[in-house]
């Protein structure tokens, strides 16, 4: 499909991010037309950037004197001793150290945020119910929310201080963050933008991240968010590990998401005087502020691998079977993050966009399942088949582990007469799931919103007991095996 690689709104046509380079007869481009800013690619590299040549130290990272008269900050992110390949930390050469502030004041909490999802809180639910959420409302033009105010906590296991567990957020607003920063300091952010660009501001440089598109602000790293309009989307925090790639076993070098494609920041300063700021401080899912008289985000220069980062889902290589069957949905896996358990990641991040189904002799919708995971799915934009509830963009649908689901009788008899043709499907469409191996409880926000809905149990009344049909023939199997026992057992 031709396309116009200017317009941010095509891209959500593609099938691919492969159409946007015309078969090579333009320049290729790494980051969306509209984008402002340059990025560096690749995943879990160590990179550098500076914003004024010449101010990154060469051969050590705390000289007695650093150019500029600037102070050197180390953010570790790891144990120190962490092996080299979970080792992340990132030297930044700023106006200001971080530690340049007035000291910390509680915030007022939000009752639409959580933090402790052990079923002792009384502030959350259990249910084995599949739930559904319509889109949760955008504020009204008279109100004024920005990113922090406009967090809702869905659900989530586990809780930030034992560093293990995590939560699952919309965010709903439609202002810009003003002389305010953010830092998570419980965990890891993979925000999921689903209507409006998220312009992001970090101490490593400026991120733009449209709906279509993903990016993880990591713990400690302060981030400012400007939006344009009403602005909705989905988060997923984690705590105890970081986002990475899923291992690809068979599959090889490449494929799924390709690190290459992982666009960072490069470098970008504001360095302001008596100008006030707030920077908010969540620990243990409570707010904190300090105040200090310049702006945060005063980097002139940095290196490092911990950096914040985003991703243009369009890029994904979906990966499937090409003969018969479903290969499970781990080939969706974008991000994964490890848990103390060995066997079992503490989450996934997943999607479902455009991709060739082609199996034949096979039933093509996803059968009807119980999985260890918890599931909670998002939808970005367009339709998305394989949900049996009314799943809109800005919805959510969950159900906790081993929820039985899967589609009504109708659908299982239409997928069930005939080989259907090699075809697309998801085309136009984005969808995502957050899974984890650890049940979920649901929050106060999310149960008591007027947008939950449950599924219609009635719509699983109707699936036909075919197996009694067949009572006469089964018998006469049974009959026959009998005899052929009793023969051998002679
Ligand atoms: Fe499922």
């Amino acid at each position: 499909m031709p396309t116009d690689v200017s317009n941010p709104k095509e891209y959500q046509d593609i099938f691919h991010w492969a159409e946007t380079q015309k078969n090579g007869t333009i320049p290729s481009f790494a980051a969306r037309k509209n984008d402002p800013y340059e990025y560096m690619p690749g995943l879990g590299n160590s990179f550098e950037s500076e914003a004024i040549p010449g101010t990154v130290p060469r051969g050590q990272n705390s000289p007695r004197c650093v150019r500029f008269g600037l102070y050197a900050e180390q953010l570790t992110a790891s144990a120190f001793v962490a092996p080299r390949h979970s080792n992340k930390k990132a030297w930044l050469y700023r106006a200001r150290p971080a530690v340049a502030h007035q000291g910390f004041t509680d915030m007022p909490d939000n009752p639409d945020t959580e933090s402790n999802f052990l079923p002792i809180n009384p502030r959350v639910r259990i249910s084995p119910t599949q739930l559904a959420w319509l889109p949760f409302d955008l504020p009204g033009s008279r109100d004024k929310v920005d990113f922090v105010s406009g967090l809702k906590t869905i659900a989530g296991a586990g809780d930030p201080m034992l560093r293990e567990g995590l939560a699952t957020h919309v965010y709903l607003c439609n202002e810009s963050m003003e002389k305010r920063a953010l830092v998570n300091s419980d965990g890891d952010y993979c925000i999921v933008p689903q209507q409006g660009a998220l312009d992001i501001q970090t101490e490593f440089g400026h991120l733009y991240v449209q709906p279509g598109e993903i990016c993880v602000i990591q713990r400690g790293q302060r981030f400012k968010v400007k939006v344009d309009g009403p602005t909705r989307g989905y988060i997923l925090e984690i705590w105890g590990a970081n986002f990475e790639l899923p291992e690809l076993g068979p599959l090889g070098a490449n494929g799924l998401a390709n690190a290459r494609d992982f666009l960072h920041p490069t470098a970008a300063y504001e360095v302001t005087q008596n100008d006030p700021w707030e920077v908010i401080y969540k620990l243990g899912g409570k707010f904190f502020k300090s105040t200090q008289q310049h702006c945060p985000f005063d980097v002139i220069a940095w290196h490092g691998n911990y950096v914040p980062y985003k991703y243009d889902l369009t890029k994904f290589v979906n990966v499937g079977s090409i003969s018969v069957d479903h290969i499970d949905p781990s080939i969706f896996c974008v991000l994964t993050a490890k848990s103390r358990d060995p066997t079992a990641p503490l989450a996934d991040v997943l999607i479902f966009s455009p991709r060739w189904d082609v199996a034949s002799h096979t039933y093509r919708p996803p059968y009807y399942h119980r999985n260890a995971a918890s599931e909670l799915m998002g939808l970005i934009y367009g339709e998305y088949g394989g949900r049996s509830d009314d799943f809109q963009p800005g919805g959510i649908s969950y159900e906790c582990g081993m929820v039985p689901h899967g589609v009504a009788y109708e659908e299982f008899f239409e997928a069930s007469k005939a080989d259907p043709p090699a075809m697309q499907i998801s085309k136009g469409s984005i969808a995502f799931m957050f899974e984890s191996n650890k049940p979920f409880t649901i929050t106060d926000y999310a149960w008591n919103s007027k947008k939950k809905h449950e599924h219609e149990p009635k719509m699983w009344d109707n699936l036909v007991d075919n197996f009694s049909g067949h009572k006469e023939e089964v018998e006469k199997i049974m009959a026959s095996l009998k005899s052929v026992t009793i023969n051998q057992g002679k």
